[in-house]
């Protein structure tokens, strides 16, 4: 599979290109696009199942709009292959994001779609000055991006997590150390929820 980070949907320029030249029907990795709010609820619920609302991270997300700039989508040939977003939320008293969920349908794993996503996504939130994010998923995947259980020691989340996924990554060094206290929401609340058609949002 071939790659390249072009928004194409919006015009931005191209920020990263890992891997070979692209084949653009191949796998397009871009902003989401409102069009793809639908697409992407089905391919959460396909890989989390409806517990995925009951998660202690989706406390920090729920009626929250997602980090700007910061939600996007990976296409194969113009279908919806994979999904990432960030939140803000604040680590005791530091500024940081939360990255989750990331997912890729079923189809298409073990192609390096969740790598590319987690490794674009992380690019663009250095480009935006964030300082560290956090993220709760299973360690022997997200070492690989540098995220350290270590990280995150001094911090709480707000209900039941596995401490051993509770994970950090500074993307600036030293930006989590000596954090402490709990992680909270910090995002701009959403005036309403996404109906599944896609037509939304409005930051307070
Ligand atoms: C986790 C996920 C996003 C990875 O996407 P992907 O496109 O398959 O990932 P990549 O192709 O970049 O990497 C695949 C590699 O990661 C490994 N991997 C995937 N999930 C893993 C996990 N939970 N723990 C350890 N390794 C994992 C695969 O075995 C594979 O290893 P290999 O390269 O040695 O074959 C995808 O498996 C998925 O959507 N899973 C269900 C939802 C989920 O668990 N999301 C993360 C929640 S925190």
């Amino acid at each position: 599979m071939t790659y390249v980070s072009n928004d194409v949907f919006t015009g931005q320029p191209v920020s990263l290109v890992l891997g070979q030249p692209l084949l653009r029907d191949d796998l397009v990795i871009s902003s989401e696009r409102v069009q793809d709010v639908a697409a992407r609820e089905r391919l959460l619920d396909d890989a989390f199942g409806a517990a995925r609302f009951q998660k202690t991270c989706e406390r920090l997300r729920e009626g929250r709009m997602a980090a700007a700039g910061l939600s996007l989508s990976a296409h194969v040939d113009g279908a919806l292959a994979g999904t990432i977003r960030f939140w803000h939320v604040e680590a005791g008293d530091r500024p940081a994001l939360l990255l989750g969920p990331v997912a890729v349908d079923e189809r298409h794993r073990s192609l390096g779609i969740g790598r590319k996503l987690i490794v674009e996504g992380l690019f663009r939130a250095m480009q935006r000055g964030h300082k560290s994010v956090l993220l709760v998923g299973d360690a022997p995947y997200y070492n690989r991006f540098g995220f350290e259980r270590s990280a995150t020691r001094g911090l709480s989340l707000p209900g039941p997590v596995d401490e051993a996924r509770f994970l950090g990554l500074e993307l600036a060094p030293g930006s989590l150390a000596g954090a402490r206290g709990m992680v909270r929401a910090t995002g701009a609340r959403m005036l309403h929820e996404a109906p599944a058609d896609g037509t939304f949002l409005r930051a307070a």
